[in-house]
């Protein structure tokens, strides 16, 4: 049967600084897909700003549904449904999106479809893998979440902990920041990290060792590299600081090795925990090679089952999305009253 004749829905993906949409059928094929990343506009204030981010998802998105479609080879009025990431993140940019959504629904007669951000991260494993991933510890790890869940089923989640202060992604924005190298933290310390002793820098890895509480926090990691590198008055920072390039590699190890002990500790102790034999990862931040060299050498020690997704579904895409087709299936669908809600769950402390 040709793909077009299955149904199939457009997921669309505004939750933060990525304008983006995709064409999956029900089975779970991937017809097209357009990511519009915005790290040009928000590169020279070292991370997101919301108010710039949401002008540019409404140039963007109308552009970047065209191209998907197009990719596709479909008509909106082919499609069977239209879902959306409407929750959390930044309020104004989920808005963009969720009221794209909402027009080709009123206009073509669609059922919409609500999608939970942070449930499609652990999605993107089942897209990944091609197979049940189901039930699992998923650990999301992104710029804007640090947190541990029982996932009974794609759409059942069940929070066991996160961070108590910064997210891991936001971390690596900041200390990328003292050192000069530019947003996105990740990807640029993760490059110079590779040059780095990891060792050079003793740095805290907080509340691990306290098998009692399945919580991160990287606030005070962060202050530890800047005492580190600073001591504690008000100096230069970033590249007004001129540190000298085996600092920066030596201090980007020191600290990408702390975070990646801090993320292994947690989730084994969150397989302990809930008894799961698998662990699915997702986010920005799983992105990280020296990460995914850890955590996949201690899960493959303690002999669990190990899912993150290749690099472009580990940030913010509309494949992810994909997990609206259980929601297809199960006929749960919204009104055009549905909201955003952009906060998060709580998370036990
Ligand atoms: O999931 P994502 O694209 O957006 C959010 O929902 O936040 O994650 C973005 C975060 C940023 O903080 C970025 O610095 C981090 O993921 N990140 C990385 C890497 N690539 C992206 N962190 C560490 N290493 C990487 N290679
Ligand atoms: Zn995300």
């Amino acid at each position: 049967m040709p793909a077009f004749i299955m149904p199939c829905i457009l997921t669309l993906e505004t939750t933060c600084d990525e304008t983006a949409a995709a064409v999956i059928t029900d089975q779970l094929e991937v017809l097209g897909e357009v990511v519009a990343s915005q790290e040009d506009l928000h590169q020279r204030f070292g991370g997101v700003v919301p108010e710039i981010a949401s002008r540019a998802h409404v140039e963007r998105i109308l552009p970047v549904i065209d191209e998907t479609l197009k990719q596709a080879g479909v008509t909106l009025a082919e499609l069977d449904a239209v879902a959306v990431a409407n929750q959390p993140g930044l309020s104004g940019s989920l808005l963009v999106g969720l009221m794209a959504a909402k027009a080709i629904c009123f206009a073509h007669n669609l059922p919409l479809i609500a999608i939970d951000h942070l449930q499609a991260h652990i999605y993107a494993c089942r897209i990944a893998s091609g197979k049940n991933v189901f039930p699992c510890v998923g650990l999301i790890v992104s710029g804007g979440h640090s947190n541990l869940y029982r996932c009974e089923t794609p759409l059942d989640f069940t929070p066991l902990g996160g961070t108590i202060d910064d997210a891991a992604g936001e971390a690596f924005d900041k200390v990328a920041n003292m050192l000069g190298l530019g947003y996105p933290g990740g990807p640029a310390i993760s490059r110079v990290a590779e040059l780095g002793d990891p060792k050079r820098f003793k740095l805290p890895r907080p509340l691990v060792g306290d098998d009692d509480r399945l919580q991160f926090s990287f606030s005070g990691l962060k202050t530890a590299v800047r005492y580190a590198l600073f001591g504690t008055g008000r100096p230069a920072m970033g590249a007004e600081a001129n540190l000298d390039t085996q600092l920066i590699g030596d201090m980007a190890a020191s600290f990408q090795e702390a975070v990646v002990d801090c993320l292994v500790n947690k989730s084994l102790l969150a397989l302990q925990k809930t008894g799961y034999r698998r662990l699915c990862i997702g986010g920005g931040v799983a992105a990280n090679t020296r990460f995914r060299e850890a955590i996949q050498s201690a899960t493959d020690q303690a002999g669990y089952e190990l899912h993150i997704p290749p690099l472009k579904l580990c940030t913010d895409n509309a494949v992810m999305g994909a997990i609206a087709i259980e929601r297809f299936r199960a006929g749960e669908f919204e009104s055009l009253d549905l909201d955003i809600s952009a906060g998060l769950v709580r998370i036990p402390q």
